[in-house]
This record gives C-alpha cells, structure tokens and sequence, in this order.
C-alpha cells in the first residue's frame, strides 16, 4: 500500500489523477475498507455476538434461555480444536454480521499454517451456493461489507472468497449430495463457517464429511449461526456447541418498523412467537433454565 503521508500529499495536490487505472482503485478500496472499519469500531456487539460460557445458576431474560446485556461482562470464549462456536437465534439479531467478523478477525489474525496463502484455509457452507456468495460475501452483512477488498472468485477448483491477505474460502451449498461430496475436497480448514445452518438440506452430511478435513493450525473450529428449527441434527449440534442465543426483542440496534416486520412476517411460527409467554415468566414460579452453554460439560 501507498505509505499514508504520500497518499494523503497525491489526494490534496491531485497528484492522483495521474496515476494509472489499477492503482485508483486499490487505493479506492483501501480507503472503503477504512470506512467500514471506523463504522464497525463504533459499534457495540450484541451480548451474544460475543461467544461466553455462563455461570452456574444463570438464567437468561424473561424465563428463556436468552443472552442479557450481563453477558458482555463475561469473558470471551476462544475456541477450541473441534469446538462448534453457534449463534441461535431470531431474525435480524446479527448472525450472518457475527459470523463474517468472526471470519474476517481470524484470517486477520496470526496465521494457522504458515505453508498455504495468506495462512489461512476456510470452507463457507451455506444451504446454497448462491447463499453463500449473496448473504456470506456480497450482501449487506456479508464479508464484503467490511472488507471491500474481499472478491469472490471462480476457479477450477470451484468458487472462492479471497482475502486481501492471500487467504483464501472455498464457498459450497448444502442442497445435494454433491454438494456434500464436493466438502471432501475443501479439506484441510482451519475454520468451517455453516450459516444458517438449519436451513441446509444435508447438514448432517456437511458435518460428517467436514469434520475430517477440519485439521489446520491448532484451534480448528466451526462457526455456525442460524435461526432456531426443530431438527435432529440441529438439536444434536446445539449439544455440543458452545451456543449464544439472541432475539428479535432484544436486538436495540434494529428499527422498530423492521422488528415489527420481522414479527408480522413470522406470526406463528417459532421464531415470531410472542416473547412474554403467559405462564413462562412471572414473580415465584422459577423454573429451571437449560444452561445455553451446553459443551461445557463435554471438557
Ligand atoms: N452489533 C451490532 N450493532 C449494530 N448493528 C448490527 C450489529 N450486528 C448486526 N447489525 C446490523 O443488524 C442487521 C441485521 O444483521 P444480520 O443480517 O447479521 O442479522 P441476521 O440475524 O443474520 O438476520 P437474518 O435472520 O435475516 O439472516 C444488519 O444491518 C447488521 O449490519
Ligand atoms: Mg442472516
Ligand atoms: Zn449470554
Ligand atoms: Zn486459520
């Protein structure tokens, strides 16, 4: 990159009108990259965009199993080899937003195998392809709204994410067997990012297929978020996950108008029941809470 201060002299004196097509742009992209980075430094996280274990005897907000504001006092969980690190929770509550930072921080951060580009070999899976590329790199919370640098390419070897850095994502679906069969050859990951994985036809199969292959650096892990479903493979994920759990109620950063919507929209269904439940909540009738950290007990 340009060092900052000749950057700063060509902006003022115009000296970058002169220079080639190719470098506008790089330092155009460098600078929106900037951008995204001081508007995401003035965010806050949500409680449960920061993965934590709970004390004994927590109990979560209103009767449920929910994060409060307390959990940002918590310290952060740092993964663990094989650990499944998961967001749970309703619509808008910043999933697909945990899951690129958690991607964007980790190819940023010190290097899992210093042989292959960038030190870094990830695998995307989302229920379609076309899920990955839109919600997981292009969309408004996807990768490339805080790293503009970030392309997603197509190769022999199938569509990509490459990082600034060199490193790089393979992106699949979840929808076909050959979409499973296609993870055999994305193996050797250091991180595994299944988004809304509730939603992926095979994830069993994903999981199966994956697991071998997460071997890189010594803290291979998974990333998942998704909106709650009731299936087996959800609910025998959720047992060995390190799960954070959110909701629509509680994501303040939301506009009313849209968290109305995101209600309307899912009236009657599991993730638009109404939050105050009769009989849920109330003075003296205490009952017991799951524990929303549930792979606890598995070291
Ligand atoms: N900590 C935060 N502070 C401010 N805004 C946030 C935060 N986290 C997420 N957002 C914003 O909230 C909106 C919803 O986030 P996101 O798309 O990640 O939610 P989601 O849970 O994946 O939603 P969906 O259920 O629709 O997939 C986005 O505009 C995102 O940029
Ligand atoms: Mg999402
Ligand atoms: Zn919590
Ligand atoms: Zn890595």
């Amino acid at each position: 990159m340009t060092p900052a201060t000749s950057f700063e002299s060509a902006l003022t004196s115009g000296a970058w009108l002169d220079w080639p097509l190719d470098k506008k742009r790089r330092a155009l992209e460098v600078l929106r990259a900037k951008r995204s980075e001081l508007v995401r430094s003035a965010w806050q996280p949500y409680p449960w965009q920061r993965p934590h274990v709970h004390p004994d005897g927590w109990e979560g907000s209103d009767g449920g199993p929910w994060c409060t504001p307390a959990c940002l006092e918590l310290p952060v969980y740092v993964p663990k080899a094989h650990d499944v690190v998961m967001l749970f929770g309703g619509r808008g509550i910043g999933k697909t937003d945990y899951g690129a930072q958690h991607v964007l921080d980790h190819v940023n951060g010190p290097p899992c195998d210093p042989r292959v580009p960038g030190g870094h070999r990830l695998t995307i899976v989302a229920p379609t392809i076309g899920d990955a590329v839109e919600s997981c790199v292009n969309g408004p919370s996807g990768l490339r709204a805080y790293d503009p640098r970030v392309r997603v390419v197509g190769t022999r070897e199938g569509t990509l994410a490459r990082f600034p850095n060199g490193s790089r994502a393979r992106l699949l679906g979840a929808s076909s067997p050959e979409d499973v069969n296609r993870l055999r050859s994305a193996g050797n990951a250091c991180l595994i990012w299944i988004e809304e994985a509730a939603a992926c036809r095979h994830l069993a199969g994903v999981l199966d297929i994956s697991s071998p292959g997460l071997r890189l650096g010594h803290a291979p892990h998974y990333v998942v978020t998704t909106t709650p479903r009731a299936r087996p493979e959800v609910k025998a994920l959720l047992k060995r996950a390190v799960v954070t759990q959110g909701r629509t109620e509680d994501a303040w950063h939301l506009p009313a108008e849209v968290r109305e919507a995101l209600y309307r929209q899912h009236a009657g269904t599991r993730i638009g029941r109404p939050v105050r439940q009769p009989g849920r909540v109330g003075v003296g009738r205490r009952r017991p809470v799951p524990q929303v950290v549930r792979g606890r007990d598995r070291r």
